[in-house]
């Protein structure tokens, strides 16, 4: 696939679940990338999440060990966001939260290019209102990557009020050129996925609180009678349960519709830091080596 053109160094700020992975598509499509996490422990163990993928990666498409070392050299971790300076396209996949975001945004603004994109890899926040705060608005877009961004081939393009159309379509050009297939969504929060997804999932924790099912019953019930890839409470610790929530709550704010109030159940386990798999436990216990352990 070629590159988009324009685009040569995309930062990404925010090296966890997403960030990672992210960084590891773009890196495999041939951009530099320019990784910023807050502090080295976190940038380390970031970059060690994007070489385990790019190595899984490589192994699953047979590329040559030169390949996949030609992606990682061209991965470059940075503590300092002023080491953005050079991106033609920037993605945040930082924490879920409307004031951090637009801080960030109004700080990208003054060091990177002028004729850079910021994008956000927001789940159900505001594109129009991080634009506003930006002081680009005409140059920020959402491009909702899903997880594993590695794996999962859509991405979702949101336009807010104020981008301009060339943003968009570069920005729509840019998600195509990592061989994702792009579709269009409103800027109404959660876009198209999240405004089905998340219901269902939070439905599957009133089902669970309502002993519609166990936990194991009910997953096993939506990944073989549906055909799932994975039963929504394994979803959701997949996720995060910290995301989900604060997801929940931002549909919540917005539409005041029930069903997207978040249950108690999943307030009291993201209060008990039971926050899912990134933190070992949520519904299900998960091992290091990341796989269910009971
Ligand atoms: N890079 C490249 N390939 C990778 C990879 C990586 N980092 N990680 C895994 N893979 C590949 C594997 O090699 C494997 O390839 P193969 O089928 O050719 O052998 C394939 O992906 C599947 O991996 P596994 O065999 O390890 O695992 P599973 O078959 O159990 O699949 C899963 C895992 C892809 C996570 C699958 O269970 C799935 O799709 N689950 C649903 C996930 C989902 O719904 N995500 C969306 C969440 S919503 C969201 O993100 C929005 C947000 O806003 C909340």
């Amino acid at each position: 696939m070629p590159k988009a053109a324009g685009i040569e160094t995309v930062g990404i700020v925010g090296c966890g679940q997403m960030g990672a992975g992210i960084a590891q598509v773009v890196a495999e499509s041939g951009y530099a990338v320019v990784v910023r996490e807050v502090n080295d422990d976190r940038l380390r163990a970031g970059l060690e999440a994007v070489e385990k993928g790019l190595a899984r990666s490589a192994t699953k498409r047979k590329a040559a060990a030169a390949e996949r070392e030609a992606a990682r050299a061209r991965v470059r971790g940075v503590t300092d966001l002023a080491e953005l300076r050079g991106a033609d396209l920037v993605i945040e996949a930082i924490v879920e939260d409307l004031a951090a975001k637009a801080s960030l945004f109004s700080a990208l603004h003054r060091i990177a290019p002028e004729r850079a994109i910021l994008a956000t890899n927001t789940s159900s926040l505001n594109v129009t209102e991080l634009a506003a705060a930006s002081g680009r608005p005409d140059r920020v877009v959402g491009l909702h990557f899903f997880n594993p961004a590695a794996v999962l081939p859509l991405v979702e393009a949101i336009r807010a009020v104020q981008t301009s159309d060339e943003a968009f379509r570069r920005s729509r050009e840019f998600a195509a050129s990592l061989g994702k297939t792009v579709v269009s969504a409103p800027d109404t929060p959660g876009f198209i996925v999240n405004r089905l997804l998340v219901p269902y999932l939070l439905d599957a924790i009133r089902a669970l609180e309502a002993g519609v099912g166990s936990r194991d019953d009910i997953d096993e019930a939506m990944r073989l009678g549906c055909g799932h890839p994975m039963g929504p409470l394994t979803l959701l610790d997949f996720v995060g349960l910290d995301t989900s929530l604060a997801i929940a709550e931002i549909m919540f704010r917005e539409f005041k519709d029930p069903r997207f109030a978040a249950p108690p159940l999943l307030k009291r386990l993201v209060l008990a830091g039971r926050i899912g798999k990134k933190s070992g436990h949520g519904f299900y216990e998960w091992g290091a080596d990341g796989k269910k352990a009971g």
